[in-house]
Protein backbone atom coordinates (compact mmCIF):
# COMPACT_ATOMS: atom_id res chain seq x y z
CA UNK A 1 0.00 0.00 0.00
CA UNK A 2 2.40 2.80 -1.13
CA UNK A 3 1.53 6.11 -1.03
CA UNK A 4 3.08 9.21 -2.87
CA UNK A 5 1.44 12.29 -2.21
CA UNK A 6 2.49 15.47 -4.71
CA UNK A 7 1.63 18.56 -3.15
CA UNK A 8 0.26 20.78 -5.81
CA UNK A 9 -0.46 24.20 -4.80
CA UNK A 10 0.90 27.23 -6.47
CA UNK A 11 2.43 29.13 -3.68
CA UNK A 12 4.37 25.59 -3.13
CA UNK A 13 5.61 25.77 -6.94
CA UNK A 14 6.51 28.99 -6.94
CA UNK A 15 8.86 29.09 -4.14
CA UNK A 16 10.34 25.89 -5.49
CA UNK A 17 10.71 27.93 -8.54
CA UNK A 18 12.77 30.33 -6.82
CA UNK A 19 14.78 27.56 -4.69
CA UNK A 20 15.64 25.96 -7.88
CA UNK A 21 17.34 29.05 -9.37
CA UNK A 22 21.42 29.03 -9.44
CA UNK A 23 21.31 32.24 -7.99
CA UNK A 24 19.29 32.50 -5.17
CA UNK A 25 21.53 32.81 -2.14
CA UNK A 26 21.19 30.89 0.84
CA UNK A 27 19.75 33.10 3.11
CA UNK A 28 16.52 33.73 0.38
CA UNK A 29 16.68 29.79 -0.05
CA UNK A 30 16.12 28.97 3.92
CA UNK A 31 13.38 31.47 4.17
CA UNK A 32 11.81 29.88 0.78
CA UNK A 33 12.51 26.37 2.52
CA UNK A 34 10.61 27.33 5.77
CA UNK A 35 7.81 28.95 4.34
CA UNK A 36 7.15 25.73 1.96
CA UNK A 37 7.98 23.48 4.80
CA UNK A 38 5.29 24.66 6.38
CA UNK A 39 2.84 24.94 3.77
CA UNK A 40 3.95 20.97 3.36
CA UNK A 41 3.54 20.13 6.65
CA UNK A 42 -0.48 21.51 6.51
CA UNK A 43 -0.81 18.52 4.01
CA UNK A 44 1.45 16.10 5.83
CA UNK A 45 -0.88 16.61 8.75
CA UNK A 46 -3.85 16.71 7.10
CA UNK A 47 -5.14 13.30 8.45
CA UNK A 48 -4.27 13.21 12.09
CA UNK A 49 -6.73 11.78 14.35
CA UNK A 50 -8.70 14.51 16.62
CA UNK A 51 -10.12 13.55 19.99
CA UNK A 52 -13.31 15.20 21.38
CA UNK A 53 -12.44 17.40 24.54
CA UNK A 54 -14.61 19.40 26.71
CA UNK A 55 -14.55 22.94 26.60
CA UNK A 56 -15.96 26.26 27.89
CA UNK A 57 -16.25 29.01 25.37
CA UNK A 58 -17.30 32.26 26.36
CA UNK A 59 -20.73 31.31 25.85
CA UNK A 60 -21.22 27.86 26.91
CA UNK A 61 -19.67 24.57 27.23
CA UNK A 62 -19.10 22.13 24.21
CA UNK A 63 -17.51 19.23 22.38
CA UNK A 64 -14.61 20.39 20.37
CA UNK A 65 -11.71 18.57 18.75
CA UNK A 66 -7.77 18.41 19.23
CA UNK A 67 -5.17 16.37 18.09
CA UNK A 68 -5.29 12.79 20.00
CA UNK A 69 -0.99 13.19 20.30
CA UNK A 70 1.42 15.74 18.37
CA UNK A 71 3.17 13.79 15.86
CA UNK A 72 7.19 13.32 16.67
CA UNK A 73 9.38 14.87 14.01
CA UNK A 74 12.64 13.23 12.80
CA UNK A 75 15.15 15.31 10.37
CA UNK A 76 18.03 13.46 8.53
CA UNK A 77 21.08 15.34 8.95
CA UNK A 78 22.03 17.62 8.01
CA UNK A 79 19.93 19.09 4.94
CA UNK A 80 16.79 17.20 6.82
CA UNK A 81 17.48 20.54 9.69
CA UNK A 82 16.35 23.12 6.48
CA UNK A 83 12.91 22.00 6.69
CA UNK A 84 12.35 21.79 11.00
CA UNK A 85 12.04 25.26 11.32
CA UNK A 86 9.15 25.45 9.07
CA UNK A 87 7.34 22.01 10.30
CA UNK A 88 7.55 23.20 13.97
CA UNK A 89 6.05 26.65 13.17
CA UNK A 90 2.83 24.37 12.53
CA UNK A 91 3.29 21.88 15.19
CA UNK A 92 5.63 23.89 17.57
CA UNK A 93 5.11 21.30 20.95
CA UNK A 94 6.26 18.34 18.05
CA UNK A 95 9.64 16.18 20.07
CA UNK A 96 12.42 16.37 17.34
CA UNK A 97 14.92 13.82 16.72
CA UNK A 98 17.60 13.60 14.65
CA UNK A 99 19.72 10.56 12.36
CA UNK A 100 22.55 11.69 11.01
CA UNK A 101 24.32 8.64 8.27
CA UNK A 102 26.54 8.72 5.96
CA UNK A 103 27.49 6.50 2.79
CA UNK A 104 30.74 4.29 3.16
CA UNK A 105 32.84 5.12 0.11
CA UNK A 106 33.39 0.83 -0.23
CA UNK A 107 30.53 -1.08 0.68
CA UNK A 108 28.23 2.28 -0.34
CA UNK A 109 25.86 1.57 2.57
CA UNK A 110 24.53 4.33 4.48
CA UNK A 111 26.17 4.21 7.94
CA UNK A 112 24.66 5.40 10.82
CA UNK A 113 27.17 8.12 12.74
CA UNK A 114 24.38 9.50 14.97
CA UNK A 115 20.93 9.08 16.50
CA UNK A 116 18.70 10.80 19.09
CA UNK A 117 15.43 10.18 18.97
CA UNK A 118 12.77 11.22 21.60
CA UNK A 119 10.38 8.47 22.55
CA UNK A 120 8.36 7.41 19.26
CA UNK A 121 6.42 4.62 20.16
CA UNK A 122 2.58 4.70 19.13
CA UNK A 123 3.08 7.99 17.83
CA UNK A 124 2.80 9.29 14.33
CA UNK A 125 6.14 10.19 12.76
CA UNK A 126 7.02 12.52 10.29
CA UNK A 127 10.74 11.81 8.85
CA UNK A 128 11.84 14.82 6.61
CA UNK A 129 14.93 14.93 4.42
CA UNK A 130 14.57 18.00 1.38
CA UNK A 131 15.70 15.33 -1.28
CA UNK A 132 14.58 11.65 -1.96
CA UNK A 133 17.42 10.74 -4.37
CA UNK A 134 19.00 7.26 -4.52
CA UNK A 135 16.47 6.78 -1.42
CA UNK A 136 19.35 4.74 0.32
CA UNK A 137 19.92 7.00 3.44
CA UNK A 138 16.19 7.55 3.78
CA UNK A 139 15.28 3.73 3.88
CA UNK A 140 18.24 3.44 6.40
CA UNK A 141 17.03 6.56 8.60
CA UNK A 142 13.37 4.69 8.30
CA UNK A 143 15.22 1.02 9.79
CA UNK A 144 16.66 3.44 12.74
CA UNK A 145 12.83 5.04 13.66
CA UNK A 146 11.03 2.02 12.91
CA UNK A 147 13.59 0.05 15.69
CA UNK A 148 11.21 2.35 18.29
CA UNK A 149 7.78 0.74 17.29
CA UNK A 150 6.01 3.76 16.09
CA UNK A 151 2.22 4.02 14.29
CA UNK A 152 2.65 5.22 11.26
CA UNK A 153 5.48 6.92 9.47
CA UNK A 154 5.72 9.59 6.40
CA UNK A 155 8.23 11.21 4.60
CA UNK A 156 8.55 14.33 3.66
CA UNK A 157 10.66 16.05 1.17
CA UNK A 158 11.03 18.70 -1.15
CA UNK A 159 12.32 16.92 -4.60
CA UNK A 160 11.85 13.18 -5.23
CA UNK A 161 13.55 11.76 -7.65
CA UNK A 162 11.90 8.54 -9.64
CA UNK A 163 14.32 5.81 -8.86
CA UNK A 164 13.92 7.26 -4.75
CA UNK A 165 10.62 7.00 -4.33
CA UNK A 166 10.71 3.40 -6.18
CA UNK A 167 13.53 2.74 -4.09
CA UNK A 168 11.44 3.91 -1.06
CA UNK A 169 8.73 1.61 -2.44
CA UNK A 170 10.02 -1.09 -2.33
CA UNK A 171 11.99 -1.16 1.16
CA UNK A 172 9.47 0.58 3.06
CA UNK A 173 5.85 -0.11 1.87
CA UNK A 174 4.05 1.01 4.98
CA UNK A 175 5.63 4.63 4.94
CA UNK A 176 4.09 7.49 2.60
CA UNK A 177 5.68 10.04 0.62
CA UNK A 178 4.59 13.57 0.75
CA UNK A 179 6.81 15.80 -1.96
CA UNK A 180 6.27 18.96 -3.92
CA UNK A 181 7.84 17.75 -7.07
CA UNK A 182 8.54 14.65 -8.67
CA UNK A 183 11.60 15.47 -11.04
CA UNK A 184 13.03 14.05 -14.25
CA UNK A 185 15.73 11.34 -12.72
CA UNK A 186 19.10 11.19 -11.29
CA UNK A 187 22.33 11.83 -12.55
CA UNK A 188 25.54 9.53 -12.66
CA UNK A 189 26.57 11.53 -9.58
CA UNK A 190 23.47 10.93 -7.45
CA UNK A 191 22.02 14.66 -7.85
CA UNK A 192 18.34 15.21 -8.69
CA UNK A 193 17.71 16.65 -11.82
CA UNK A 194 16.90 19.22 -12.56
CA UNK A 195 17.03 19.57 -8.63
CA UNK A 196 18.28 22.57 -6.95
CA UNK A 197 22.16 21.21 -6.06
CA UNK A 198 23.26 20.16 -3.12
CA UNK A 199 20.50 21.13 -0.56
CA UNK A 200 22.67 20.95 2.58
CA UNK A 201 24.86 23.68 0.41
CA UNK A 202 21.91 25.68 -0.40
CA UNK A 203 20.81 26.19 3.29
CA UNK A 204 24.02 25.97 5.12
CA UNK A 205 26.19 28.44 2.23
CA UNK A 206 28.47 25.78 2.08
CA UNK A 207 30.32 24.17 -1.10
N1 LIG B 1 21.05 15.40 -2.20
C1 LIG B 1 21.04 16.71 -2.56
O1 LIG B 1 21.26 17.57 -1.73
N2 LIG B 1 20.77 17.03 -3.84
C2 LIG B 1 20.52 16.11 -4.77
O2 LIG B 1 20.26 16.48 -5.92
C3 LIG B 1 20.55 14.75 -4.39
C4 LIG B 1 20.83 14.42 -3.11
Amino acid sequence: MSELHVVDHPLVAHKLTQMRRVETPSERFRQLLTETSLLLTYEVTRELPLVDVRVTTPLTESDQPELLDEPVVVSILRAGNGLLDGVLRVIPSARVGHVGLYRDHETLEAVEYYCKLPPVQNRMVIVVDPMLATGNSASAALEVVKRGRPAAIRFLCLLAAPEGIAALHATHPDVAIWTASVDECLNDRGYIVPGLGDAGDRIFGTT
